[in-house]
């Protein structure tokens, strides 16, 4: 690959209308932080953009929903996004967000230098309208049966089940999604991108790589279901596309444009062109200069998109960029699939999802386990699936098993042996190597062949292949535990004290390597190891240049005499308990969202009681505090109730639904004067109320946040 002197990295702008998913992660934010810190520990010169997309229907359509202005909603998920991805590890240069005035200002002149430079078609056409509503019905407006794979919730942009970029007269029977009425057609003008102008240049680009007889990329590079995406929607014919809505959110269009008014810019014009605004802003902050990030061919441009974003990153916006003639394309698009989760689409209708904002809560200790999970199940190619017993197992029989297992034989080892210093040893001695042959000089062997797997592991990061990279590090650990194996320092230590320092020598060496070649994948797991071998925290300033030097001239990576630290834990197991609990939680949260969605028929009801049979009940809001497994009682939890003014101990039935740790710090109603009764030997003082569905999942009647213990329910 060509050697740039500049990248710039982005991820796909999410949308500030709910919460991220792991599917999101998967899909654009982990795979990018990968490449990106990777790019740092080769010393690259890299910025990494990202921020939120406030604009569109998706953000109306959300307000209206939970009867908020839109204001309000993007600045809850923008603050909640940029607090999730800092947890979780994602080291964004900048996390900007659309509804500033410096993107309102930058996608105003782009949108002007199209205008005036004539690439625009000012054009009158039909649109589909609600006459209930009084409102054109552009993009999430409208809804109807995807024309390419049949499901029946596409929306008028895109189909979120097959990822194809739609225009709303493409849905098979259209309906409004703000009353369901049948949509009429409307005149409206707007400003058309022509993009069957564009088809030409485009093709060529996408098929050859190559623009004005330039080499830009080569398409081999380029992941096979992204190119088959472009060439398919090539091949159905380019279209003039609208860049404007008649909507009240978003980005005007100029005020001294004639036609102006109550005209916005369209979503998929003004977020792309969020990365350049979160770039300048990025510049800004660093005194750094931002044109020559996005004009300058030396600069490498890569966006981290999911697969339902390829036909506006590919296409339109190239054409946007070179329509507007100062800009360069994208060298790379690798985006991913889909990921689904435990054998089904993630879904936000459904709630079907592991909601990334929860995980960091609910799992901090964790997060390095989730990205490790997130990169095994990398939709790089296919769709791809999480479950929460294959997590289970990464982290217990690869991570645990595997990396801390090594580390920690490692540092014990040397600080038994050898007080924590890094021993010095005798070059020409008999040492078992990764494939169990007997070599008299591990420089010439074992490092060499460190040096080589870690080039393996680059060529795989620089071709996008995240697993495989990951992968190949995991394979170090292995060839580390080998050697320890084969050479048994613990049986060898008493008579053959010398080789023993040569195999611990070189275990350090493997272990400061793997603590280097971890961090894109495994941040916070690096730091452990380093602060274990007593070593700077690696600060991707290009640390894995220097260790490929170092190899490379025979030259050690950890010096003998070192001090290193002793042992802690770097990755903890996950028992099956958790698990369980998590599996729980998913099918209980997905059964009540969908259970609110249906249209039940009418149950029986119990028959009336008097007022007064009513007010004998004292329910009081209250909060779990303890919650243990009643023992030889599957379905009994027992738990301390803090009521404000006292305590209960109260024996609840929810053993089957709940875990303990689930259940802790849960805010609940009791009903406090029902008549205190022995279960299984415990005096239960009060009963928790609980929703019971149809289908016998529960659920807590919990009082909203905020709210203190002991008040009335009445
Ligand atoms: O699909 C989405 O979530 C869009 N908000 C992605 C926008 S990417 C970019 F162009 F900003
Ligand atoms: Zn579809």
């Amino acid at each position: 690959m060509r050697n740039f002197k500049r990248h710039l990295v982005t991820s796909a702008l999410p949308y500030a209308n709910g919460p991220l998913h792991i599917g999101h992660l998967a899909g654009a934010y982990l795979p990018a932080d990968i490449y990106v810190r990777f790019l740092r520990l080769m010393g690259k010169d890299v910025g990494f953009i990202c921020g939120s997309d406030e604009h569109g229907a998706a953000i109306t359509i959300r307000a209206a929903k939970d009867e908020k202005t839109p204001q309000e909603i993007v600045d809850r998920y923008h603050e909640m996004f940029k607090d999730t991805f800092e947890k979780v590890g994602i080291s964004f240069d900048m996390y900007h967000r659309t509804s500033s005035e410096l993107h309102h200002q930058t996608s105003q002149d782009f949108f002007r230098t199209l205008n005036t430079n004539g690439e625009f078609v000012e054009k009158e056409s039909e649109q589909y309208y609600d006459e209930e509503a009084n409102q054109f019905l552009a993009d999430r407006y409208i809804k109807g049966t995807c024309p390419k794979c049949a499901h029946e919730e596409a929306y008028g942009d895109q189909c979120e089940n097959c990822g194809s970029a739609l225009s709303p007269t493409e849905l098979i029977n259209p309906l409004s999604t703000i009353t369901g009425n049948v949509p009429v057609l409307k005149k409206t003008t707007h400003w058309f991108l022509p993009l069957d102008k564009y088809e030409m240049w485009l093709k060529e680009w996408i098929e050859t790589g190559k623009l004005d007889g330039k080499e830009l990329h080569n398409p081999d590079d380029w992941k096979n279901h992204v190119l088959g995406q472009c060439k398919s929607w090539i091949e159905g014919g380019l279209h003039p596309r609208a860049m404007t809505r008649d909507l009240s959110w978003g980005v005007d269009v100029p005020k001294e444009i004639e036609g102006s008014e109550g005209k916005k810019l369209y979503v998929w014009l003004d977020a792309p062109i969020g990365y350049i605004s979160a770039t300048k802003q990025w510049a800004q902050d660093t005194g750094k200069e931002w044109k020559e990030y996005w004009q300058d061919e030396e600069t490498q441009l890569v966006h981290f998109i999911g697969k339902d974003n390829i036909v506006f990153h590919c296409l339109i916006f190239p054409a946007i960029l070179r329509a507007h003639g100062d800009y360069i394309l994208p060298h790379n698009v690798p985006a991913n699939q889909f990921l689904n989760l435990e054998g089904k689409k993630i879904s936000t209708s459904r709630n079907w999802a592991v909601w990334v904002h929860e995980f960091v809560n609910e799992m901090p200790e964790h997060i390095d386990a989730l990205r490790y999970a997130m990169v095994k199940n990398m939709p790089e190619i296919k769709d791809s699936e999480f479950t929460w017993k294959g997590f289970q197992d990464y982290n217990n029989n690869e991570l645990v098993n595997n990396l801390a297992n090594y580390v920690n034989r490692v540092v014990v080892l040397v600080n038994k042996y050898y007080e924590g210093k890094v021993p010095d040893f005798d070059e020409n001695q008999d040492l078992v190597g990764v494939l169990g042959e007997v070599e008299t000089s591990y420089h010439d062997s074992e490092l060499l062949s460190l040096f080589d797997k870690l080039h393996v592991y680059c060529d795989h990061v620089r071709s996008y292949d995240f697993r495989s990279a990951m992968n190949t590090v995991m394979d170090i650990s292995s060839n580390g535990n080998q050697i320890l194996q084969f050479n048994e320092p613990w049986k060898r230590i008493k008579e053959d004290e010398e080789s023993v320092k040569a195999v611990m020598n070189l275990s350090l060496q493997y272990v400061t390597a793997l603590s280097v070649a971890i961090k894109p994948f495994m941040p916070e797991s690096s730091d452990k190891i380093r602060k274990l071998l007593n070593l700077p925290l690696v600060e991707e300033k290009g640390e894995l240049l220097s260790l490929l030097d170092d190899l490379a001239e025979g030259n050690h990576l950890i010096q003998k005499d070192h001090q290193i630290s002793t042992s802690d834990h770097l990755f903890s197991r996950i028992d099956d308990e958790i698990i369980e609990g998590q599996v729980a939680k998913l099918t209980a949260m997905s059964a009540a969202a969908v259970g609110a969605a249906a249209t039940l028929e009418k149950p029986e009801e119990k028959e009336n009681i008097a007022f007064d049979e009513f007010m004998k009940m004292e329910i009081k809001t209250a909060t779990i505090l303890t919650a243990e497994k009643v023992k030889k009682a599957d379905k009994l939890l027992k738990l301390t109730i803090d009521l404000g003014y006292e305590q209960r101990t109260v024996v609840s039935g929810i053993a089957e639904h709940f875990s303990p740790e689930e259940v802790i710090g849960k805010k609940v109603s009791l009903l406090a004067n029902l008549a205190p009764r022995k279960i299984r030997g415990v005096e239960s003082q009060g009963m928790i109320l609980m929703a019971e569905g149809e289908n016998g999942q529960l659920g807590f009647v919990s009082p909203e946040d905020g709210w203190p213990n002991g008040m009335s329910i009445k």
